[in-house]
């Protein structure tokens, strides 16, 4: 019998072992960080351009494009999402900054979701144009639309599902069979899904771009981002983003979010089973008017979500009438619910997004777009990111704040 090799075992496993290198003198299991700049190396072995070189392979030069400790966690980020190789960036922010620049350029159009999360938003159709990029933003929902948008120059199309605030879904094989077919790179962001929920390439998409900061990481002390997929288009960003945009991840960072890892699954498994409940609960509660959770059958996608998804995330979204109470009663009068941005703590975390707010700030919506927006959002949505405590607990807390 011979043993079979490591990538061939289950996500759960993958999560703990995955790209662990246990230190060759002292036979330490968890990994060291290594926090030095530099690496010395043999004059003649190595180039002293990032053009062509292999940034990944030994001796690690400079940090700056990568480090061992940085590296362990890229090999293991690349293992749960199945594809060939892992990029880490300082922020999820940088990761699509990275993914942007290093495969657009002036002249080139790009299709992004109408609706995602903001300053993503923000950075494709308020920065991107002004570098001679065309940028067009779809339903991505619509499959029809995304067809109708591209053009000969489209050369990115990035999707996010589910997306962030409204938990809209794209179908990813759906639209992977068109951007194949036209050979344009289909790039998702899969941060509320994380590989535990979704693997995107696993359906034919090109890139998975996360923001490490949130479930992947899971404990709210550490910003990180990266993009998974082929080698080619990983080394194409990493030698432009971690060498020209200096957006690489720090080792002590990336020692961090190798230990929330090592706990993504469990904490995953619970979220999801709280987050079930209470979207459940929510939905029967006379204050509510609207829930939207894709494992509840009243999402208009559930059945995509059955598909695409193997559990439906730790995040609930929910509107009620008196949106400006909720949102005091949230911020003075919770005791696990913390009033913040951000997702996918161990913590759990709620805020209001309010519709106005966002359309003034972000989106840039045709009316049609903003119709399909208020039907989902009306006046604003509570973005619940439901954490570890006791789910009797939770739902206990938020029967005091909407009484
Ligand atoms: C879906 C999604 N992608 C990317 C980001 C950006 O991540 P970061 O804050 O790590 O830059 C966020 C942040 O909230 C997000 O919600």
């Amino acid at each position: 019998m011979t043993q079979k090799p490591l990538r061939t075992f289950r996500p759960a496993t993958l999560a703990l072992n995955a790209g662990l290198e246990p230190d060759a003198l002292t036979h330490a299991i968890a990994p060291n960080i290594s926090m030095s700049v530099n690496n010395s190396f043999i004059p003649g072995d190595g180039a002293f351009s990032a053009n062509g070189l292999d940034l990944t392979e030994t001796p690690f030069l400079y940090a700056g494009w990568t480090n061992p400790t940085v590296r362990q966690l890229e090999e293991r980020l690349a293992a749960l999402e199945n594809t060939e190789d892992a990029y880490a960036a300082a922020t999820g922010m940088a990761a699509m900054a990275a993914v942007f620049f290093s495969l657009l350029k002036s002249g080139d159009h790009l299709i992004i979701s109408d609706v995602c999360y903001a300053a993503i938003n923000e950075l494709a159709l308020q920065v991107m144009p002004s570098f001679g990029v065309d940028v067009t933003a779809v339903n991505l929902s619509r499959i029809d639309e995304v067809i109708a948008a591209i053009k000969p120059n489209t050369r990115l199309i990035h999707a996010e599902t589910p997306n962030n605030p409204l938990l809209r879904l794209t179908d990813l094989q759906a639209l992977s069979e068109i951007t194949r077919a036209k050979n344009i790179p289909l790039s998702v962001d899969s941060t509320f899904a994380t590989p535990v929920v979704t693997r995107p390439c696993d359906f034919g998409v090109d890139l998975v771009v996360h923001s490490l900061t949130k479930f992947i990481n899971g404990h709210g002390d550490a910003l990180g981002g990266c993009v998974a997929g082929k080698k080619s288009l990983i080394s194409e960003i990493r030698s432009k983003a971690g060498v020209y945009l200096g957006a690489s991840l720090s080792a002590h960072n990336a020692w961090l979010i190798m230990r929330g890892i090592d706990t993504l699954f469990p904490r995953m498994n619970m979220m999801c089973q709280s987050a079930m409940k209470i979207a459940s609960w929510l939905e029967q509660h006379p204050r509510v008017k609207s829930v939207i959770y894709p494992g509840l059958s009243s999402h208009p996608q559930h059945d995509l979500a059955k598909r695409q998804m193997d559990k439906f995330g730790g995040i609930v979204v929910f509107q009620v009438d008196d949106i400006d109470t909720t949102e005091q009663r949230f911020a003075h009068e919770s005791h696990l619910f913390h009033y913040a941005y951000s997702i996918g703590h161990q913590r759990s975390l709620a805020v209001l997004l309010k519709t106005e707010d966002l359309m003034k700030s972000t989106y840039r919506l045709t009316s049609e777009q903003q119709q399909e927006y208020l039907q989902y959002a009306g006046k604003g949505l509570f973005r619940l990111s439901i954490g570890l405590e006791s789910v009797e607990d939770m739902i206990e807390d938020l029967e005091y704040i909407l009484r």
